[in-house]
């Protein structure tokens, strides 16, 4: 079924460093100095690897042909070792590639699942494959932990979108009016603001903060999205997310139009004229929950790409139409990285201590609400 071990060259996939570059490696992390490097595991695709590896094949066969599979398996047989060696969690949001949401992770989910999970792992140490703000997110949570992003570059336009002096500045505007920050924030907003949110509770968070105006950060449409479905008057950042705004609803229409019966189901980061005429809309996880409940026969799922493979991996009997668009950052997590991670124990989440009081705050705040 697979190739065989002698048709396979190496190096493989994008990503994957020789030993010239990483001779030039970053210098070691507070984590590594302490903790020490381990060496780079052999890479190879071989029977023994095939053999290891071939329940995880399962997983990912309806979206993966077999023959990209043995440049993956290496990876994801070192990973899963090395995983245990290091006492690692990996946890995976839904934009995740099929090889690491269904052969890596320990735990994928949505932001608010993604940050519940991270405060309650036993681990020493979480890899994120994920963004920055989620890392972010869990090292707040998890102080003690060595939390890890696997390439630091992977960013967000939403938490790129504004600063904490933009707050600060916010509030000067706005005396009184709580503020609301979206979890895609850095932690130097997260410190300035009073409750975070996530899609799947904004408008709970919103009004339960029983004041007639709040300042909403830093997501103009889902602030709209959640402004159509409360009285509480909301103050728009105007930032958005790069992904989901390039969804029309001509687009959708259109998708409509060839065939009447399909189910549009979308992320509230979309235009609200998306989610108008969408049969649902909710987070990452929501709409994951929706295709497994309510099985539609097909299903035009309006978000990043790797969620419709996420979920046909999960799903039988639902067709996908994917008008997706991927998310460059998410995209910029991949399976050499992540091991380089668990090796070098880079890149390391650091946050200033007294900032991170100050953030842990507001997404406490948000947990302790239910
Ligand atoms: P979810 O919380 O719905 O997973 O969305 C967060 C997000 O922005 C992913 O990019
Ligand atoms: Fe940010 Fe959008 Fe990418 Fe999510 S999909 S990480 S909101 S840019």
């Amino acid at each position: 079924m697979f190739p065989s071990p002698a048709s396979v060259a190496r190096p493989q996939p994008a990503g994957v460093q020789s030993a010239a570059s990483l001779a030039c490696a970053p210098p070691l992390s507070d984590a590594a100095r302490r903790l020490g490097v381990l060496p780079m595991p052999n890479l190879a695709w071989t029977p023994e690897v095939e053999a290891a590896t071939a329940h995880l094949y399962e997983k990912v066969k309806a979206v993966m042909p077999p023959v990209e599979w043995p440049f993956h398996a290496p990876y994801v047989k070192a990973i899963n070792e090395l995983k245990k060696e290091r006492n690692a969690v990996i946890l995976a949001h839904n934009y995740q590639t099929p090889e690491i949401y269904n052969c890596v992770a320990d735990v994928v989910g949505d932001s608010l699942q993604l940050a519940k999970l991270a405060s309650q792992s036993k681990a020493d140490i979480i890899v994120q494959g994920g963004v920055h703000f989620m890392a972010e997110t869990s090292k707040l949570l998890s102080p003690e932990k060595i939390v890890l992003i696997p390439d630091a570059r992977a960013g967000c336009s939403l938490a790129e979108s504004i600063t904490g002096a933009d707050v600060r500045a916010l509030r000067a505007k706005y005396p009184g009016v709580p503020v609301v920050a979206y979890v895609n924030t850095s932690a130097d907003v997260k410190a300035e603001v009073d409750i975070c949110c996530t899609s799947s509770n904004a408008l709970k968070v919103v009004e339960s903060l029983g004041s007639d105006r709040v300042i909403f950060l830093p997501d103009k449409y889902l602030a709209k999205n959640v402004q159509a479905q409360t009285k509480v008057q909301i103050i728009a950042w105007e930032g958005a997310c790069e992904v989901h705004e390039r969804f029309t609803a001509a687009e959708m229409l259109r998708y409509r139009a060839d065939d009447p019966s399909i189910t549009i189901i979308a992320h509230p980061e979309c235009p609200p004229e998306v989610v108008e005429v969408s049969d649902f809309a909710g987070s990452t996880a929501a709409m994951i929950d929706y295709v497994k409940t309510k099985k539609p026969k097909r299903v035009l799922l309006v978000t990043e790409c790797s969620m419709a493979d996420n979920v046909a991996t999960e799903t039988t009997g639902t067709e996908f139409v994917r008008p997706c668009n991927l998310c460059p950052h998410m995209k910029r997590i991949t399976l050499p990285k992540i091991l380089e991670s668990l090796i070098y124990l880079r890149e390391e989440i650091v946050i200033e201590p007294a900032l991170a009081v100050r953030a842990r705050r507001s997404v406490q705040a948000m947990i302790d609400l239910g």
